[in-house]
């Protein structure tokens, strides 16, 4: 018989004890926190029975926000005990994580390096993530990639490796951060990202319980897997009954499961917790992933467009857009929990809408700009 526990009968005493173990891990504080958290009452309505909550990790104060703020206040720490004065990473062209890296790195004094990867027909346009990134002063790299592979971590540590070897070569201290601050490698050792959401699972859980509100499931969008980690991680630890649900935007399940079932033990061992998590925990949907990576669809673009007209919030096409698609299609089917709250996390992204605006233009129900009228003649 399962003892799991719900949120609002979860022990104080259950909570400090787990904030403690994080507390050990050296964090520099640039985020503003707790982020808000609200009831989405009109897609609530859509779907009698559901009671559905937003986790504003969009909104951390730190340039557009998003989860890797939050994953930054560790991985920037280390860097800083290391001794480093520049970070190098890589990502996509329009990369979240790496403009969430050059912006923490300045609010640290580093400087920031970023490879970035793009298919050899995709422009470089200072547009969205990458206009901030040459706004905040980031050295950017590209390199192109195979259209529509992921690039190997070996491939972009050979990238980061030459990068810091010039670095090096005039004085410099390098600290290398692995895309989306998830898996250890490069420089981080520990799964800073995920511990990093164990910390918000608990914020979010302290949220809720002043409300009085039990937490059925949290939704969020997967793609490098420390988020999800940290959050399953940090609801086993707790022991609620609690389902954590990662919709993929890149990666088929059998493939990723595995990897985030890592995070989560390296997560469990970095913190001196019992270890918790099995197979069972780590569920990652894959059945929205259209067409793949970044592909904004009809059911991406309604979303958007859906999400902002009911309750004036603003997602990004690539993570929580396809989060909200996975949302949707889970309350439709009476498979979200009823009775109990469904927490979306919102991980951020926004900046990466504006690349985009034209097809999402085009797809969004009433959205399409209509041709100017001519003048002449009137
Ligand atoms: C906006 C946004 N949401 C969600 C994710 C997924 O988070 P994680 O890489 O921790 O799986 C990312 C990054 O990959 C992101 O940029």
């Amino acid at each position: 018989m399962s003892c799991a526990k719900k949120t609002t009968g979860l022990s104080r005493a259950k909570i400090e004890e787990l904030k403690s173990k994080i507390e050990k891990i050296p964090r520099l504080l640039l985020i503003q926190e707790p982020t808000p958290f609200h009831r989405l009452a009109a897609l609530s309505a859509r779907f009698p029975g559901t009671d559905i909550w937003m986790k504003r990790d969009d909104l951390t104060g730190l340039a557009f926000g998003g989860n890797k703020s939050r994953k930054l206040e560790y991985i920037i720490s280390d860097a800083l005990k290391k001794g480093a004065d520049t970070i190098v990473t890589w990502g996509s062209l329009q990369s979240n994580w790496c403009l969430q890296t050059a912006a923490a790195a300045r609010r640290a004094g580093l400087r920031s390096v970023l490879i970035l990867f793009r298919a050899p027909d995709q422009p470089v346009e200072a547009d969205g993530n990458l206009f901030l990134d040459l706004l905040v002063g980031a050295e950017t790299r590209f390199v192109e990639a195979q259209p529509g592979k992921v690039v190997s971590l070996e491939k972009a540590l050979s990238y980061l490796e030459a990068a810091a070897e010039e670095i090096r070569s005039r004085g410099g201290s390098p600290y290398l951060a692995p895309v989306g601050g998830s898996m250890p490698s490069g420089s981080m050792t520990l799964p800073l990202g995920a511990i990093a959401y164990v910390r918000a699972l608990i914020e979010a859980v302290e949220q809720a319980k002043r409300g009085n509100l039990d937490i059925g499931a949290i939704i969020h969008a997967t793609g490098s897997g420390g988020t999800q980690a940290g959050l399953v991680v940090g609801a086993k630890a707790l022991g609620l009954d609690l389902k954590v649900l990662g919709v993929s935007v890149s990666e088929d399940r059998a493939s990723f499961a595995p990897l985030v079932l890592d995070i989560c033990r390296r997560t469990e061992d970095a913190l001196g917790i019992e270890p918790r998590v099995g197979p069972e925990d780590v569920v990652v949907l894959d059945e929205y992933l259209g067409a793949g990576y970044g592909f904004v669809d009809g059911a991406v673009a309604a979303a958007l467009a859906g999400i902002f007209r009911e309750e004036a919030v603003v997602l990004d096409p690539v993570y929580t857009a396809k989060a909200m698609v996975g949302l949707d299609d889970r309350a439709r089917r009476g498979l979200l929990p009823h009775g109990r709250a469904v927490v979306f996390f919102h991980t951020g992204g926004t900046p990466a809408l504006f690349p985009c605006r034209r097809r999402i233009l085009e797809l969004a129900p009433d959205a399409a700009l209509s041709e100017p009228r001519s003048t002449s003649g009137t």
